[in-house]
């Protein structure tokens, strides 16, 4: 198993992305801390986490606010000591065009997808620091690398956290921690607006050289090699999961 003996933590691990993400890493052995504002112990990714026999703690916590992240990261290092792998996923979008969007839905995606991932990446930053080895996974999108249409609070959040994470992986490289961003593209929750209409749908796959939206457990194995040794030379990249859409 690529990760024995390591602690994850997922954010946004309830469903989608996070969720493939969570699983993906218990299966290669890692301990894994699974956190969203609505997780439950009756959470379906916190029983299938339990049957594949991993270590886990499944917390409620809002990725925005300072104190419960600290409090995510207390409890990670109370459980089990230490702390390994962040996957920073939580998200959400609230679309509308540039001319329509209100204040709260500008502030709203800027403090989860970027002040709330920035959060997470200081509080683990400590205690990986003192470990001397770390992998922190942001999760940036091909809106915030080309921009897109009706959604400029979400590509000026996913735009910052490219950008935060390539700042972070050169202040964090001295103390062996590695940070780096995949662009994901799946058929989630947060997408099912796109591939659950045709029109829609067909649009935006013309944009897709491999002409199919990925499932979400496509995703995990990016995230079990970024957060393995296997990646051990690979720092402040964006690697996008999206059938070719994004090409840099
Ligand atoms: N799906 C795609 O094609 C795509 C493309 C580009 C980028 N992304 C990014 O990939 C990430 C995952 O997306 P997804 O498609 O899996 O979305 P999703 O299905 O909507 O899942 C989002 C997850 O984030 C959690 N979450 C939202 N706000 C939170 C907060 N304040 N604190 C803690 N957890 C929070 C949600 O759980 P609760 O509601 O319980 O909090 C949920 O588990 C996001 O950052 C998204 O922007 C996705």
């Amino acid at each position: 198993m690529k990760l024995q003996d390591k602690v994850a933590i997922v954010t946004g691990a309830r469903q989608g992305i996070g969720e493939s993400a969570a699983l993906a890493l218990a299966k290669e052995g890692a301990a894994v801390v699974m956190v969203s504002r609505s997780i439950s112990p009756d959470s379906p990714v916190v029983a299938k986490v339990k049957e594949l026999g991993a270590r886990y703690l499944a917390m409620s916590v809002d990725i925005s606010d300072r104190e419960q992240v600290q409090k995510m990261v207390d409890e990670t290092l109370a459980a089990f000591g230490r702390v390994d792998i962040l996957f920073n996923n939580a998200g959400i979008s609230k679309p509308a065009m540039l001319w329509k969007m209100t204040p709260e839905q500008w502030d709203e995606v800027i403090k989860i997808n970027l002040t709330g991932t920035f959060y997470c990446m200081q509080a683990v930053a400590k205690p990986m620091m003192e470990q001397k080895t770390g992998s922190i996974i942001n999760v940036t999108s091909s809106a915030g690398l080309l921009g897109t249409i009706g959604q400029v609070n979400y590509t000026a959040a996913k735009g910052g956290v490219y950008a935060l994470t390539k700042s972070a992986a050169k202040e964090l490289a001295r103390y062996n921690i590695r940070v780096n961003n995949i662009a994901p593209m799946a058929e989630t929750e947060m997408t099912k607006k796109i591939s659950s209409d045709p029109k829609f749908s067909a649009k935006y796959l013309e944009r897709i050289p491999l002409g199919r939206f990925a499932q979400p457990e496509e995703i995990g194995p990016m995230i079990v090699f970024l957060a393995s040794d296997e990646s051990a030379y690979i720092t402040g990249q964006t690697i996008c999961i999206d059938g070719g859409m994004v090409m840099l």
